[in-house]
């Protein structure tokens, strides 16, 4: 996961430039239709939202001559393979869509990257990040971010900074959760870390399960564990982690794409990270970057 903002400032120069170019002559405003699949009620599906239209209203201001506006289609896939597959397909076959931006999870994407290829629209993501979403079946999906995989060489080199020589992954069991598992797996080997057990939570697991397992870890030999999860997974797991009383001296716990979202969190789910330590995506300051929203 990754925080929206500067991928999509550069998406809609993208879609905007390349609509423009379709009728530059026309002096009538020129539609062009833009599905958006979005699980709406999320913190990413938010902030997804909300940096779409500042981007659209900053691009309008700087360059009002335009003539080809975007019309924006939005559909929540409320957390859900099947609806976002079915939002595709509404927006393909009912408004005709030229591009579409989302799905939000790679889970979503798998499926809906199979009805952009069949229909030929582009599906432009830019948060669906497990390494095994691929443009080489479906060339209509078009990742607009890094996948997980460019994170696992930074956690290894800081589980070798350390001299660790055993972890244990916490992952949920999601397509985005297992995504990054194999390329975890080789890059701790490179370091001569060893991968005794792998946690695997459930995404309907309770807190009950959840506490279970921490206990389980517990008992192991492992101190030090990396944890893959999205947001509603990785804040309960980190309140749980707490309550077990497992974020303390001894243990070392790791994060990766979650700390991304850190800041936008509620502040008792940071709280509980306290003493964790994360790897994030690094975005340069430049004056686009800057100058959004202004
Ligand atoms: C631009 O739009 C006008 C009016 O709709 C149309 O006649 C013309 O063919 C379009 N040009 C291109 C390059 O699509
Ligand atoms: C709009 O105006 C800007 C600056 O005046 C110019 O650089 C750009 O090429 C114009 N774009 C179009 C589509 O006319
Ligand atoms: C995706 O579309 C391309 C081009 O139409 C086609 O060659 C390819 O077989 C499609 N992929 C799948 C998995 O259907």
């Amino acid at each position: 996961m990754e925080k929206p903002t500067g991928v999509i400032v550069f998406l809609f120069t993208f879609i905007l430039f390349a609509a423009a170019q379709r009728n530059g002559s026309n002096i009538m405003e020129n539609p062009f239709h833009v599905g958006v699949i979005l699980d709406l009620t999320t913190l990413v599906g938010k902030m997804g939202q909300t940096s779409i239209s500042m981007a659209i209203d900053d691009f309008y201001s700087i360059n009002s001559n335009y003539t080809t506006r975007l019309v924006l289609h939005t559909k929540d896939s409320g957390n859900d393979v099947v609806q976002a597959a079915s939002a595709a397909l509404d927006l393909i076959e009912k408004i005709e869509v030229q591009v579409i931006i989302g799905p939000q999870k790679s889970s979503q994407a798998a499926l809906v990257s199979y009805v952009g290829n069949k229909s030929h629209v582009p599906i432009i993501s830019f948060t669906a990040t497990s390494p095994s979403l691929s443009s080489a079946l479906t060339p209509y999906f078009v990742r607009a971010t890094f996948d997980d995989a460019v994170q696992v060489d930074s956690i290894s080199s800081i589980i070798r900074a350390y001299g660790w020589r055993e972890v244990v992954p916490v992952y949920e069991d999601s397509d985005y959760g297992r995504g990054i598992i194999p390329y975890l797996i080789d890059s701790l080997e490179q370091v001569d870390c060893r991968v005794p057990y792998r946690s695997v939570i459930s995404l309907v697991a309770t807190d009950d399960q959840i506490i279970e397992e921490l206990y389980k870890l517990m008992t192991m030999q492992t101190r030090v564990f990396i944890v893959h999860m999205s947001v509603p997974m990785g804040s309960r797991l980190f309140r749980k982690v707490n309550e077990a009383g497992l974020m303390s001296q001894g243990y070392a716990w790791i994060m990766t794409g979650l700390t991304s979202l850190v800041e936008s969190l509620d502040p008792s789910i940071i709280a509980s990270m306290q003493g964790t330590i994360g790897v994030r995506l690094y975005v340069p300051k430049s004056r686009k970057l800057d100058h959004f929203a202004r």
